[in-house]
């Protein structure tokens, strides 16, 4: 089924995290969908413009559109991942997504707002929810001073007011983390005390944490073992998820993961089988092990095992 991207936010906000997991193809769909329902989660699809564009957007929605007959139980948001403004609108038009994320963060404070407001305004008026960015997310070098990185993070003050100016439903936070597979160079971590005090300007309102791959040292082993060459990777512990949602993050997005799940499967078999020209027997071994994934994330965001009571709220 799938639902409106707000009222998985109001079962979860202040207890645990939403797992928001990219896809482009059959293979993640499938593993998706089943990880999600053996750890009993609800979840959130996002689909970003490169997804949408690497083989056809009507195919990847038409996939998912097929996946709400072939697993009925599942309790599920669309969302547009990192879209712009054109492409939040191609969205809402299309009556098919929950969400839309319009992401303007790096126009100025003053042009991120007039552009969030008038995606809002268009979503709001087809019943969509919209999530936006404040702050800018990694990038953050080494050689850069505390100062500077601190000035790139998420201001609390400037949080507050963007969400009121904005009226927008859900704020992606800066908080020490960046996309992909190479995070926190030097010193860096995450930043609880900013989420805290972003919390203490918006409380009760829902935050979204990008870059939240935790790219796990195993992984990267044993896809530098089968061949791969991922020096450095390191991502965010996932340890810290549950403190994160006690302060207000209710979305936690992880695509790289996934990825890496993706690599090791496909280095490790055709190494193993070079003989091996068939696509289905390493696609069939990734659907499972993504389904391994998928559920263990679940336990670490703490949205693990609350399905039944998201379908009470649903349909009270
Ligand atoms: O934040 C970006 C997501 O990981 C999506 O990546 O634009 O390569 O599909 P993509
Ligand atoms: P990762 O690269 O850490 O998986 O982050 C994904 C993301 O933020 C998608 O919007
Ligand atoms: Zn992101």
């Amino acid at each position: 089924m799938i639902v409106n991207t707000k009222k998985l936010f109001e079962h979860a906000y202040g207890k645990y995290a939403i797992g928001a997991y990219n896809i482009n193809n059959l293979e993640q769909a499938m593993g998706l969908f089943r990880g999600n329902l053996d750890s009993q989660a609800p979840f959130i699809i996002q689909i970003s413009k490169g997804a949408r564009s690497y083989t056809h957007k009507k195919m990847l929605e038409g996939l998912i559109k097929s996946a709400v007959d072939v697993f009925p139980d599942a309790i599920f948001a669309v969302h547009i991942d990192h879209g712009d403004e054109n492409t939040c609108y191609d969205a809402i038009e299309s009556g098919f997504y929950s969400s839309v994320m319009i992401d303007a963060s790096h126009e100025d404070f003053e042009s991120n707002i007039a552009t969030t407001k008038r995606v809002v305004e268009a979503a709001h008026a087809k019943g969509l929810v919209v999530e936006a960015e404040l702050g800018m997310l990694g990038g953050v070098e080494e050689h850069i001073s505390v100062q500077e990185a601190d000035a790139k993070l998420t201001d609390p003050e400037q949080a507050n007011e963007f969400v009121e100016r904005t009226g927008v439903d859900s704020l992606a936070v800066a908080i020490g983390t960046s996309h992909g597979a190479y995070k926190f160079s030097g010193s860096q971590a995450l930043r609880m005390d900013v989420l805290a005090e972003i919390q203490k300007k918006l409380p009760g309102f829902p935050l979204v944490m990008h870059g939240s791959s935790s790219v796990p040292q195993e992984e990267v082993a044993r896809i530098n073992a089968a061949g791969g060459n991922l020096k450095g990777a390191k991502g965010v512990d996932a340890e810290q998820f549950k403190h994160a949602a006690s302060l207000g993050v209710t979305k936690v997005n992880i695509d790289t993961d996934g990825r890496l799940v993706w690599t090791r499967v496909h280095r490790e078999y055709f190494l193993e089988h070079p003989e091996n020209f068939d696509l289905r027997p390493p696609g069939k071994v990734f659907m499972g092990e993504y389904a391994k994934f998928i559920a263990g994330k679940n336990e670490k965001l703490g949205s693990a095992g609350q399905l039944e009571s998201v379908r009470k709220l649903l349909t009270s």
